[in-house]
C-alpha cells in the first residue's frame, strides 16, 4: 500500500518539476519581437537632432531673413562686374543716401531724426560749428569719440560721445560726415573715406575718447605733423 503511494507521489513529483521548469524557460526566454513596437535605435535620434541643428544654422547663416531681395544684390554685382568693371563700387551708393541711413542707424537716437540733439545732453548736429568746421577735427571725433566739456552752438555739454572705429569703416564713417556736414543749413565740402584712412592710422595708437582742448590743439599742429614723419625716411633713403 505505501509503495504505490510513494511511487505515485515520485510521479507527480517528476511531474510537478517538469511542469516548473517549462514554464521557468517561458518566463525567461524573451518573446519574439512584434512587428511595430521596436524601439528607436540611440543613434538615429542623434542624427535627426544633429540634422535638426545643422539645419536651422543653415537657415540662420544663409537664409537671408527669407528676404526676397535675399539674390538681387548678387545678381545686380555679377552684372555689373561683367558689363563695366569700374562701376560696381562708384555707382550703386550715394554719399548723402548712406550717410542718411547711417545716421539714421547710429547717431539719431541721441542726437535726435531732426539733428537737433536733446538741450543739456546731446549736442545738435544741424548748425553745429564742430560739424562744419576742420574735417579732421570730426573725423577724429568719430573715431575715437569725444568727452569731457564742449562747448557746441554757445551751450555747453558734457557727456560721452561713443567710439565709432570698431563698428564703422572708413567709408561709412566718409558718408555720414559728408550727411552731415551738408545738412542745410549746415554746407561744409564732403569728406573722403582716403581722408578717414590716413587718421584712422595716424590714431591707432590713441583709446579713449577725444576733449575739446586736445582736438583744439591738434587743429593748429596738424598742418605739420603728418609731413615730418614722412619727410623724414623718405629723404634718408635718398641719400
Ligand atoms: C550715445 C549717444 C551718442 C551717439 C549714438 C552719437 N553721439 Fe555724437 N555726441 C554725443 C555726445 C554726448 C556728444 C558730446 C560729447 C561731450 O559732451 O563731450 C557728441 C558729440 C558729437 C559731435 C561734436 C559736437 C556736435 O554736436 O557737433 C559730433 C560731430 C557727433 N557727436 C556726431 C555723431 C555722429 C555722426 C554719430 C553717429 C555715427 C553720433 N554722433 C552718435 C552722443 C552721441
Amino acid at each position: 500500500m505505501t509503495d504505490p503511494t510513494s511511487r505515485e507521489r515520485a510521479a507527480f513529483d517528476d511531474a510537478e518539476s517538469d511542469v516548473e521548469q517549462i514554464h521557468r524557460q517561458i518566463v525567461r526566454e524573451l518573446a519574439d519581437p512584434g512587428e511595430g513596437y521596436e524601439r528607436v535605435p540611440w543613434f538615429l535620434w542623434v542624427t535627426v537632432a544633429t540634422m535638426v541643428f545643422w539645419a536651422g544654422w543653415y537657415i540662420g547663416r544663409r537664409g537671408g531673413s527669407f528676404d526676397t531681395e535675399t539674390h538681387v544684390e548678387y545678381a545686380q554685382v555679377g552684372l555689373t562686374a561683367g558689363a563695366a568693371g569700374d562701376t560696381t563700387a562708384s555707382a550703386p551708393v550715394d554719399p548723402i543716401a548712406e550717410g542718411k541711413r547711417i545716421f539714421g542707424a547710429n547717431c539719431s537716437a541721441c542726437h535726435q531724426s531732426t539733428g537737433l540733439g536733446v538741450a543739456g545732453a546731446f549736442p545738435p548736429i544741424v548748425g553745429s560749428e564742430w560739424v562744419v568746421g576742420p574735417e579732421q577735427t570730426v573725423v577724429r571725433i568719430l573715431l575715437n569719440g569725444l568727452g569731457g566739456a564742449v562747448r557746441v552752438k554757445g551751450a555747453m555739454y558734457n557727456g560721452a560721445m561713443p567710439a565709432w572705429k570698431e563698428s564703422l569703416d572708413d567709408a561709412d564713417i566718409a558718408h555720414v560726415l559728408t550727411y552731415i556736414r551738408q545738412w542745410s543749413p549746415n554746407a561744409a565740402p564732403a569728406v573722403s573715406a582716403a581722408t578717414v584712412a590716413t587718421l584712422r592710422k595716424a590714431t591707432e595708437s590713441r583709446s579713449g575718447p577725444w576733449t575739446e582742448a586736445e582736438l583744439k590743439a591738434l587743429e593748429t599742429a596738424t598742418p605739420a605733423a603728418p609731413a615730418t614723419p614722412a619727410a623724414g625716411p623718405a629723404a634718408e633713403v635718398k641719400k
